[in-house]
């Protein structure tokens, strides 16, 4: 662990920079070392013979030279291959002209000019248990090359700036894998002797090895179609097996949504006429976005409403969006070098974050992802991990898939976004494509074309892709009511972070509105700043919030013919993701929770109310002194709850208090123990005195109706389900007799699941027959059976180490199946205080795990630090992270 923590830091070379890389002594790989392939291959045609035992690989490449005259020798990559065989235009090389390594096979002396290669390996698929290169799920053979992967399967150039146009032949057994697929364009088939048959492949873009794939095995589709804004009509499978194809119904409707979606907000259309999604159960990550032929893991395509949750389905919609949007934000435009990864990751999960939002709530989608910005990415980019959206050196790039690059990333493509307008934005991303449809590119070019689309320049934006650390921005106010000016006094600060010890200041576009004592929105008609006026207007109609370029140390906005002083919204949709200490009395906060035309900043303002209130019961709590809850504080949560005019989601959100992760990121020393015990005691006090509302919300908002994943009916749920979770937490007989109404009369897993969430809260014996119950129940269906681990692994029940110790040891538990590890044991290190237990069992208990999860599969603890984390505890020792209240994937319905 201490090895791959230390890869994740930029410190200069390791020592192992300058020697042949070892086993031992991975290679420290850096930005500023990129140079140009010596060679490029031009096709790649690879054959596979499958088979039990082992796989056959041949692969003919035609190679031209990247560089002119370049007569240096080629290095090949590769990893748990034997070599076969190595012929250069059709002649067998000898083995003096070639050296092979653990990770290498280099050609010594490669002919002048265009030429031929072929190269033929063995390799062992049903050995991978690191399910990355070609390796066996369930039966099936399967593949996952990013980002280094495809060395697994051959010796190749594996870097994504080598693209090639591929064509695939499969051959297998046809009654044990009845179905060979790959990537682009089926083109031929047959069947061949001795019970065997074949496919061939054919690719038709260019593309990197990482997003090559082959899928064999014995699998069921459905099908449907979907006709692009051209008139061409793509046929769409979705393969699992086959007890499993009902299942897939929302996964098709998700395809079809995010197809329609590209071409009306982006005119992306699809370029093949089939699209394939294969589900595998064991997966690394969530999904991939292979050329046509998209991977995803079980719980991210199956749904059905008696055994997905709500945040299924939300994930589902977003993760296949996610995927294929990937086909022009990755694919058809991709990286020069991993380093390069937000490029396509940070743009990625922006437009997923985006079709989310234009198909349910935006505001409540832009909630979700700011709490999990702040719980998960504050915390690394605040710790010894930080490292900035695009890394400056890596030694296993599988350890930079984090929060960092990933969400922060699509802040930073949002802040385009948010400074040129939607128009711009797309002018951009036109200009993007236009320029570089086919090219591998780095961010510099998205940023060129972004500028150069909307003739801007940006001075000091390219500071976010190279600084880490969240900037701090204060702002202090006042008013002059003879000159009826508004000023704004915004100052920032980059934190210092590992290798950075200086920090220049970076352009922050900061969105403000002002709003009046009736609590509307001021007309906005002119800002001064830098010893210039800016006349606001839009068209002669008026402008309400503006987005200030804040690109100094220190700058002053004053705005103009204020008539009485305003109380300003600032960061209005959370316009750039930094830390905000603002000058605002908690009055300003109640009145914005209460009256701001920004929802995002209505919801913010309750969150700032209840951070500062937790701080001060932490101190409180520290000094044993007696608890005790603000009642302005109940009163504004009271009259959120009682609402008819708020958005129902929206309400379950500004009534749920922010999560320990958050709190304790923001203290200089965490303490788990009292944070936890905080938000205890806040949680019980409201459940107390909301007591009669909270009852009204559960019983108003049941339905009888089918299920249906609508943005009401999840949002009325989503209420009913918070505040059932707030009565439990009082553990007294008439709530625990509600809940175990829910539970026993849900016609959902919605509602089931966050009934047994709610029961389970207080140990006892309800606790017990209800876990018990429900496994008797699910015990068939082994994502609902991921959820039961998630559930009881990040539970605060007193003891709860033991427990999770006895789950590993349950028959339904497997260490080689990543979903089951992430929920148990991902979850128990989300969980709010048995991780952190003071004698230690909790990170003994992790640490023996890891020892054992190392041997089977590297790729896990960086995945589910990540993904139950991102980046959270061992690599923040002295600000201990915990999930945040309402984690999609583990307990939803916990608060
Ligand atoms: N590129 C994948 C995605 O966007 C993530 C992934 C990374 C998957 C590395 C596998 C390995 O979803
Ligand atoms: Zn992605």
């Amino acid at each position: 662990v201490s090895k791959r923590t230390a890869s994740l830091i930029a410190t200069g070379p390791s020592p192992a920079a300058t020697e042949e890389p070892e086993m031992d002594h991975p290679k420290e790989i850096f930005l500023k070392d990129y140079k140009k392939p010596d060679y490029l291959f031009d096709t790649v045609d690879l054959e596979f013979q499958l088979g039990d035992e082992k796989t056959m690989v041949t692969s003919k490449i035609a190679v031209s030279p990247g560089n002119e005259g370049t007569s240096s020798p080629l290095a090949l990559h590769g990893c748990d291959l034997k070599l076969l065989s190595i012929k250069i235009n059709g002649t067998e090389l000898k083995s003096d002209k070639y050296t092979v390594d653990p990770r290498h096979l280099t050609i010594l002396t490669p002919p002048a000019g265009v030429f031929n290669m072929e190269i033929v390996t063995e390799i062992y698929p049903q050995l991978n248990t690191s399910l990355e290169g070609l390796y066996r799920s369930t039966g099936n053979f399967c593949t996952q090359c990013e980002a280094e992967g495809f060395r697994k399967i051959t010796y190749f150039q594996d870097r994504p700036d080598v693209m090639a146009k591929y064509t695939c032949r499969i051959e297998g057994d046809k009654t044990l894998y009845p179905v060979l697929l790959s990537n682009g364009n089926l083109i031929e088939q047959g069947d061949l002797e001795g019970g065997k048959h074949y496919a061939l492949w054919e690719d038709p873009f260019k593309k990197p090895c990482y997003l090559f794939a082959l899928v064999a095995g014995q699998l069921e589709c459905r099908e449907d179609s979907f006709v692009t804004c051209s008139g061409r009509k793509v046929t769409l499978r979705i393969w699992t097996p086959a007890q499993d194809l009902p299942k897939t119904s929302h996964a098709m409707y998700s395809l079809k949504e995010a197809m329609k979606w590209d071409e009306e907000v982006f005119g992306l259309e699809y370029d093949l006429d089939l699209f394939n999604i294969v589900v595998v159960p064991d997966f690394n990550m969530g999904a991939m976005e292979n050329k046509s032929l998209n991977v995803f893991q079980s719980r991210l395509v199956l749904a059905s409403p008696e055994a997905a949750t709500d945040g299924d389905y939300a994930a589902i919609l977003g993760v296949i969006g996610h995927e294929y949007f990937h086909n022009w934000t990755g694919n058809r435009v991709t990286c020069r070098d991993w380093f390069q990864l937000t490029l396509k990751e940070g743009l990625t999960v922006f437009r997923d974050q985006e079709f989310s939002s234009d198909l349910g709530c935006r505001t409540v989608k832009r909630i979700a992802d700011v709490s999990k910005l702040r719980s998960y990415q504050f915390p690394q980019d605040a710790g010894p991990m930080a490292h900035p959206i695009r890394p400056l050196s890596y030694i296993k790039m599988d350890n930079f898939y984090t929060g960092t690059g990933l969400r922060k990333g699509a802040e930073v493509v949002r802040m385009y976004k948010t400074m040129f307008g939607a128009s711009g934005f797309r002018k951009g991303m036109d200009l993007y494509f236009q320029r570089h449809d086919g090219q591998a590119v780095t961010c510099e070019d998205f940023y060129a074309a972004m500028c150069d689309a909307n003739n801007a320049h940006l001075p000091n934006f390219l500071q976010w892709y190279s600084q880490a650390g969240t900037p701090t921005v204060k702002v202090t106010s006042s008013y002059d009511e003879g000159s009826q000016a508004f000023s704004l006094k915004l100052s920032q600060e980059v934190p210092p972070t590992p290798g950075q010890p200086m920090k220049e200041p970076m352009f922050i576009p900061v969105a403000v509105g002002l709003v009046d004592s009736t609590g509307k929105d001021m007309p906005l008609t002119s800002i001064y700043s830098d010893g210039r006026v800016q006349t606001l207007s839009n068209d002669g109609h008026p402008i309400f919030t503006t987005v200030l370029q804040f690109k100094k140390k220190e700058e002053e906005f004053i705005f103009n013919n204020v008539p009485e002083r305003p109380v300003p919204s600032l960061l209005r949709g959370y316009s750039a993701p930094i830390r905000l200490d603002s000058d605002l009395t908690e009055s300003d906060l109640y009145f914005l929770l209460a009256n701001d035309s920004d929802e995002f900043n209505r919801w913010e303002a309750g969150q700032i109310l209840a951070r500062k209130l937790m701080f001060s019961l932490v101190a409180d709590f520290q000094q044993q002194k007696t608890l005790a809850l603000n009642t302005k504080f109940v009163d504004g949560l009271r009259a959120i709850l009682r609402s008819t005019s708020l958005d129902k989601e929206f309400i379950a959100k500004a009534i749920t208090l922010p999560g320990q992760g958050e709190i304790m990121d923001m203290m200089s020393i965490a303490d788990p123990d009292a944070v936890h015990a905080v938000r205890t005691f806040i949680k019980k006090e409201l459940a107390f005195q909301l007591k009669d509302d909270l009852l009204a919300a559960v019983t108003s908002n049941r339905s009888s109706e089918a299920y249906a994943f609508n943005h009401d009916s999840v949002a009325r749920r989503a209420l009913k389900n918070t505040c059932l979770a707030y009565l439990a937490s009082l553990n007294e007989p008439d709530v625990t007799e509600l809940a175990l109404n829910e539970y026993k009369s849900a016609t959902n897993m919605t509602e089931q699941f966050a009934a047994l969430a709610a029961l389970s809260q207080n140990p006892g014996q309800v606790r017990e027959d209800a876990l018990l119950d429900f496994y008797n129940k699910w015990q068939q269906d082994y994502l609902v059976v991921s959820k039961w681990f998630a559930l009881q692994a990040t539970s605060d029940i007193p003891g709860n180490v033991a427990n999770v110790q006895k789950l590993l040891a349950h028959p339904a538990f497997d260490m080689r199946n990543p979903n089951k590890v992430y929920s148990l044991i991902g979850g128990f290190c989300g969980s709010p205080v048995s991780f952190h237990a003071k004698d230690g069992s909790g990170y003994k208990f992790l640490g023996e795990v890891v020892l054992q999860l190392d041997k089977i599969n590297p790729q896990w603890h960086p995945a589910w630090f990540q993904r139950s984390l991102d980046g959270g505890d061992m690599m923040r020792p002295d600000k201990l992270l915990l999930s945040p209240a309402g984690d999609d994937h583990l307990s939803q319905w916990t608060l």
